[in-house]
């Protein structure tokens, strides 16, 4: 992928082992209210998931929200669709939602801790069983994060996953969180086999081929690159 190997030129130049500082120039606000990308029609809060019953309400596009507190409470909502080349019409969707407590971590990551009650609807017309629903507690890293300003937009921030890949970039939607509330909203009985350590979730998360890892770098020129090469739109 040509925006993997200029994320790996940007990001070449880390003060390894230094803690990050979250002036203006990592993040010219704070990361606590919600987020959505594109046209922002998935949004986290009472909009999306019903925990109650494990249903969702379906979002008008595809796309994703995330929330913070000021208090470290993360809330997720993501709405995907995975095409496949070999068989055009079998385009998997996933609804996926999860709340819990996030960290920010003095090296520039964010550590989310789900509460359990987090799941996800899979849509695959071509699979035995085309549509069902699963519970989903994966912890999840992001290995940097930051806020710039778009003219257009407004605040946007920005979210790498545990690989490296950015997500899409989010615009701020409301400094104070539209979020669910901050506690186990639904009885789970634990798995015999939990799906413990970081998420690989291929579904819910963009395949990436490698691993490559950095420490802190500055994400405005990634932010340049890849939105002037217009590739943001496309890892959504
Ligand atoms: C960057 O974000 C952190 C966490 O939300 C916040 O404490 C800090 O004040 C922010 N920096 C600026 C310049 O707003
Ligand atoms: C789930 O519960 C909500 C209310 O919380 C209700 O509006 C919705 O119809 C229910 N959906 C299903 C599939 O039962
Ligand atoms: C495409 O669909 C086929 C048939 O259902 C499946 O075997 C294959 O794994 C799918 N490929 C991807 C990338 O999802
Ligand atoms: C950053 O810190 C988190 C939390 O301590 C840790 O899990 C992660 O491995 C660290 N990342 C790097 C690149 O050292
Ligand atoms: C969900 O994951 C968290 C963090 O790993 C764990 O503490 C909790 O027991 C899990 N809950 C369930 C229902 O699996």
């Amino acid at each position: 992928m040509i925006l993997a190997s200029l994320l790996a030129v940007v990001l070449a130049v880390p003060a390894l082992g230094q803690d990050i500082v979250y002036t203006s120039i990592h993040n010219i606000t704070n990361i606590y209210g919600t987020w959505s990308s594109g046209s922002q029609n998935v949004m986290t809060g009472p909009g999306f998931a019903q925990p109650a019953n494990e249903s969702f309400i379906y979002p008008k596009t595809t796309g994703l929200s995330y929330s913070f507190t000021s208090d470290g409470y993360y809330e997720i909502a993501r709405y995907r669709m995975n095409g496949n080349g070999s068989q055009p019409n079998c385009i998997t969707g996933v609804l996926n939602w999860c709340h819990g407590t996030y960290t920010l971590n003095p090296n520039g990551s964010i550590t989310t801790i789900p509460f359990g009650d987090g799941y996800q609807q899979i849509q695959d017309p071509c699979a035995a069983y085309s549509n069902f629903v699963q519970n989903y507690n994966d912890t999840e890293i992001y290995v940097q994060w930051g806020i710039s300003q778009d003219p257009v937009k407004g605040y946007t921030l920005q979210l790498y996953q545990y690989d490296g890949t950015p997500l899409a970039p989010q615009w701020l939607v409301s400094t104070s969180p539209n979020m669910l509330p901050t506690q186990s909203l639904r009885n789970v009985t634990p798995p015999l086999t939990t799906n413990s350590g970081l998420t690989q979730n291929a579904i819910v998360l963009n395949k990436n081929a490698g691993e490559r890892r950095w420490a802190i770098g500055s994400i405005h020129g990634i932010l340049a690159i890849a939105s002037g090469l217009g590739m943001m739109s496309l890892l959504l």
